[in-house]
């Protein structure tokens, strides 16, 4: 960012009048050294009787290296910026440094790309450099909620096996990553009442655990196909379009444990999957895409 053009002129009217500075310094001193003394002279001051100061002058060495830092201040503040608002001959800038690394980075990346980032899904699974490549985004932008095995956990979806929410082809798959999913189940206690809670649930449970009473379940399923099938779907495999879970499976979203069915259908449920499409680009979400698809298509 520019500075304002008073601060502009106080810096390098400042940083010149150093430069000067010490030159004069430099010459001011060897001058006077060179003219008034000799090696071995002292300057007249004594201590303790017989430890007296020199006045040699400087060596030439250091003398050399002190000219050298100035000529190189110099260099530098012509190339570089440094003097107010003065941009360097050479233009640098850190953001420009940084942008030119970004760019070599990004070349790299697009050569490495090329090789499959053209090919259908269905055959980028195959590319073991594109799936290497895949597994790293997902570490990084997905493991957090699915779990680095990519596994799932209560309320994120495992990823590895072939039950979806809202589908498992790679255009939906990429549909999901790039704008998100928001699986909202409203509440249900207030509709049903306890009683009718607890035949519905009976119902979905009977699916899988068959010691369910049977008359509840029944009592339950003539309720579900009221309040649940427009969402689930009347045989409660479930709907893409809503995301609503296949419930006639043991793959549970949320759980399975006593009284969670119950909880769930009282309460309601919500489900955020964040849109990726702001953070990664179009490529990367397709590798990505890719990489989920593999997980349950060998
Ligand atoms: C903040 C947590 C979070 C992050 C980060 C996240 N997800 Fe999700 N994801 C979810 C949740 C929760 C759902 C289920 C949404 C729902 O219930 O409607 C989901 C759903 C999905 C689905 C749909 C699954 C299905 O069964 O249809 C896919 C595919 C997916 N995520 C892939 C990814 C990928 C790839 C990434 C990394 C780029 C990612 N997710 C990052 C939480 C997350
Ligand atoms: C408006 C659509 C909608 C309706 C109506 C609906 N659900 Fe759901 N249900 C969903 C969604 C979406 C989810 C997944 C929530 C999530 O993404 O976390 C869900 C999840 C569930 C789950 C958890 C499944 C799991 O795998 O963990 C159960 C159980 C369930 N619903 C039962 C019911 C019952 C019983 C009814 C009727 C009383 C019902 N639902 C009505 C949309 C609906």
């Amino acid at each position: 960012m520019d500075m304002s053009s008073g601060w502009s002129i106080y810096i390098i009217v400042l940083v010149a009048a150093h430069i000067v500075g010490y030159l004069w310094l430099l010459f001011t001193s060897s001058r006077m050294q060179s003219d008034e003394h000799k090696d071995g002279d002292t300057t007249g001051h004594v201590w303790d009787d017989d430890l007296k100061e020199y006045n040699n002058p400087l060596p030439k060495w250091w003398l050399y290296l002190f000219i050298l830092t100035i000529v190189f201040s110099i260099g530098y503040l012509t190339l570089y910026p440094g003097m107010g608002n003065y941009k360097g001959t050479l233009n640098w800038t850190s953001f420009s440094s940084w942008e030119d690394e970004n760019k070599d980075v990004m070349a790299k990346r697009a050569e490495l790309f090329s090789t499959f980032i053209n090919k259908p899904v269905t055959e980028m699974v195959k590319d073991t450099k594109a799936m290497e490549i895949g597994e790293r985004l997902f570490a990084n932008h997905c493991s957090t909620c699915h779990g680095s095995d990519a596994q799932g956990a209560v309320g994120f979806p495992n990823l590895t096996d072939n039950d979806w929410l809202y589908g498992g082809d790679p255009d939906t798959i990429i549909q999901s990553i790039t704008a998100g999913r928001n699986g909202i189940m409203p509440p249900w206690g207030a509709a049903l009442g306890d009683e009718g809670v607890k035949q519905v649930a009976a119902y979905v449970k009977s699916f899988t655990d068959k010691s369910q009473n049977v008359e509840l379940a029944a009592e339950g399923q003539k309720k579900f196909a009221m309040f649940c099938s427009s969402c689930h779907g009347a045989d409660a495999k479930g709907n893409y379009m809503f995301g609503a879970p296949n419930l006639t499976d043991n793959t549970w979203l949320h759980s399975y444990d006593s009284g969670i069915v119950e909880t769930a259908i009282m309460q309601g449920l919500s489900g955020k999957m964040p849109a990726h499409g702001e953070l990664l680009d179009k490529d990367s979400i397709k590798v990505l895409g890719a990489y989920v698809y593999s997980l349950s298509n060998d």
